[in-house]
């Protein structure tokens, strides 16, 4: 896999830190997901301090009136907290991002246009952010948070793909080109219209156990009724495209590189699959969550990855 060691060696400084700001992204879902697991949304019931401070404390009898120390748990208060504090991470990164951007102003402005609709982005996921704590956790507020998370990373992605493609191009014939990427986009529409539904999923789960506090969590599921039934169902066509991406690939023998995030996107999305049936049968164990919501992530960034190489592909006769 020669490509991902060409990846991994940035040419320069700009690269590198449009690197570094991805992977943090990526941790920050992680960390995202870690809260929604451990129920931590309002572990800081305000915003941007928790409890009123910057920093929070770690024993209930430390809270500063008027909070009731009753209601106060250190694991979720500090889960939130590193939440905020990994987010501040990646805002600075981006900062970072668009610093080194500035340089490209007038040989490519992409770049710099990519790097300055990401800040712009992170400065809105901040505040928004702060309103989803404020809404009490409204679920499309959770969703719309997620959706911008996932833009933000594919924003960031084309920024530090199009400031090295050239070290990363690869060549296709025309014929197959054109007819792999117009699949691969097709594929990241319906990949984004599943997430758009496992969201929804998500929001019903958090109102179906609000409302029927007595139902067991193994029973929430059942109560989702058809959307339950559409999300598991669309998993085979996001896997046939999938498969059928791959299979316009797989006979070339140069563009590796495609290739290879072909099959890691079938790979992930058959780990997604039988995650979701995990999901859905042993009772929405946390840790299936934590991961489902990553891969889905890794999974979109794949394919958006796939189609950016494919159409700045040099066309071989
Ligand atoms: C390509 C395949 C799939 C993708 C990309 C996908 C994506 C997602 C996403 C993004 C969420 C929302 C997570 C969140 O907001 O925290 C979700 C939730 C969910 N999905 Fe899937 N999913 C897939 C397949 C499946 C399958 C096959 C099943 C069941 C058999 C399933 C069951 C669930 C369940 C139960 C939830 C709610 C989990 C929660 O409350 O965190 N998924 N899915």
């Amino acid at each position: 896999m020669n490509w991902i060691a060409t990846v991994y060696t940035p040419a320069n400084r700009f690269q590198r830190t449009a690197l570094w700001t991805l992977a943090i992204t990526f941790f920050l879902i992680f960390v995202g997901g870690l809260v929604r697991a451990a129920g931590a949304g309002l572990g800081c019931p305000d915003w941007p301090r928790c409890f009123g401070l910057w920093i929070p404390p770690i024993r209930p009898e430390s809270l500063p009136p008027p909070y009731d120390p009753a209601e106060f748990n250190a694991i979720k208060t500090w889960l939130e907290y590193v939440n905020r504090l990994v987010g501040v991470a990646v805002g600075l990164f981006i900062v970072a991002t668009f610093v080194g951007a500035c340089r490209f102003v007038r040989s490519d402005r992409t770049v710099f246009g990519g790097a300055t609709a990401a800040l712009v982005l992170v400065l809105y996921q901040g505040w928004l952010g702060g309103q989803v704590v404020q809404s009490g956790l409204e679920g499309w507020m959770i969703s719309l948070h997620m959706v911008v998370a996932l833009l933000i990373l594919n924003v960031l992605l084309f920024t530090a793909y199009r400031s090295q493609r050239d070290r990363l191009r690869v060549s296709f014939p025309a014929a197959i080109r054109r007819k792999a990427l117009y699949v691969i986009s097709g594929l990241v529409v319906i990949s984004f219209v599943q997430i758009v539904l496992g969201s929804q999923i998500r929001e019903a789960l958090t109102h179906i156990s609000s409302t029927y506090p007595e139902l067991a969590r193994g029973e929430w599921i059942e109560e989702v009724g058809l959307l339950d039934m559409i999300h598991r169902s669309y998993s085979w066509l996001v896997l046939g495209g999938a498969i059928w991406f791959y299979r316009i690939v797989k006979p070339l023998e140069q563009a590796h590189a495609v290739k290879d995030l072909a099959r890691l996107n079938n790979s992930v999305i058959v780990v997604q699959i039988l995650m979701g049936a995990g999901l859905a049968y042993l009772g929405l164990p946390p840790v299936l969550q934590i991961f489902h919501l990553l891969l889905a992530a890794l999974m979109i960034s794949v394919q958006f990855l796939a189609l950016l190489m494919l159409a700045h592909a040099k066309v071989a006769s």
